[in-house]
């Protein structure tokens, strides 16, 4: 059985009064449906913070990027033994602005979730294809290979804690978002590959998150999709009543 995840990604957004102020609200007003999980993911420089905030609450915390190595001469950049010292218990790998923006490669993405694996954090990987490669009608290529590269060494065993987190990039904050059948037929090639390469009792129990303009008039008809297990949520999670409204997504019958 796969719970339900809803997940906001806060990206380089809200100053850190801010991000306590949106803290404090879903703290005080956000319940979350006990057959689903959430998850928020603000800056670092607020981590720490609003993890202690919401220690007592179901809203779990997570930061959006690691750094594989445990420590050493990498300016700018952080560890996972960093993350959870900070109180995170997930890390966003491989967002597509990081691999267009930050050029990211697989063999980057595959080493920050063998090391966040390593300290026990939940690595969501994400994979997604341009719209210059959906026309192109490499999707399934695109995501099959991100997905194959971003796992390469991975067990069985360690995948358990893994999620992935389909992403097309022509969807991101862009309005656009794919339409629930689109996102089915992906994540359901996805979770084809996952059962080929390790199984398919762990392919039937890994999340797989669509994101991409998600919003609360279209969540429910992504979440009735077999295959999507949740939501990678950008803009409408740093506004509290929409993202209180995407985590109280309709559950479809059955
Ligand atoms: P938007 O919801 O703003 O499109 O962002 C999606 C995303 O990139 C989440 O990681």
């Amino acid at each position: 059985m796969r719970r339900p995840l809803i997940a906001g990604n806060w990206k380089m957004n809200l100053g850190h009064a801010d991000a306590l102020r949106l803290a404090d609200g879903l703290f005080a007003g956000i319940d979350v449906p006990p057959d689903r999980d959430c998850a928020i993911f603000p800056p670092f420089t607020s981590l720490q913070a609003i993890s202690e905030k919401l220690r007592s609450s179901p809203i779990r915390v997570g930061a959006q990027n690691c750094y594989p190595e445990p420590d050493g001469a990498f300016t700018g950049e952080i560890s996972c033994s960093m993350l959870k010292a900070a109180g995170a218990s997930m890390v966003i790998i491989g967002h597509s602005e990081r691999r267009h923006v930050l050029g990211e490669s697989d063999a980057m993405v595959s080493r920050k979730v063998k090391a966040a694996l390593a300290h026990r954090l939940k690595p969501i990987v994400c994979i997604g294809e341009t719209l210059a490669e959906r026309d192109a009608g490499r999707t399934s290529d695109v995501v099959i290979t991100q997905l194959r590269r971003g796992l390469d060494g991975l067990t069985a065993d360690a995948m358990r804690d893994v999620i992935l987190a389909y992403e097309p990039v022509w969807a991101i904050g862009t309005g656009k978002t794919a339409t629930p059948a689109q996102a089915q037929e992906v994540h359901a090639s996805l979770r084809a590959e996952l059962g080929a390469l390790f199984g398919k009792p762990l392919a039937e129990d890994t999340l797989i998150l669509y994101g991409g303009s998600v919003k609360p008039s279209n969540v429910d008809g992504l979440m009735a999709m077999p295959d999507v297990d949740g939501a990678l949520v950008g803009g409408a999670s740093l506004d509290e009543s929409e993202f209180h409204r995407i985590i109280w997504f309709e559950a479809p019958e059955g």
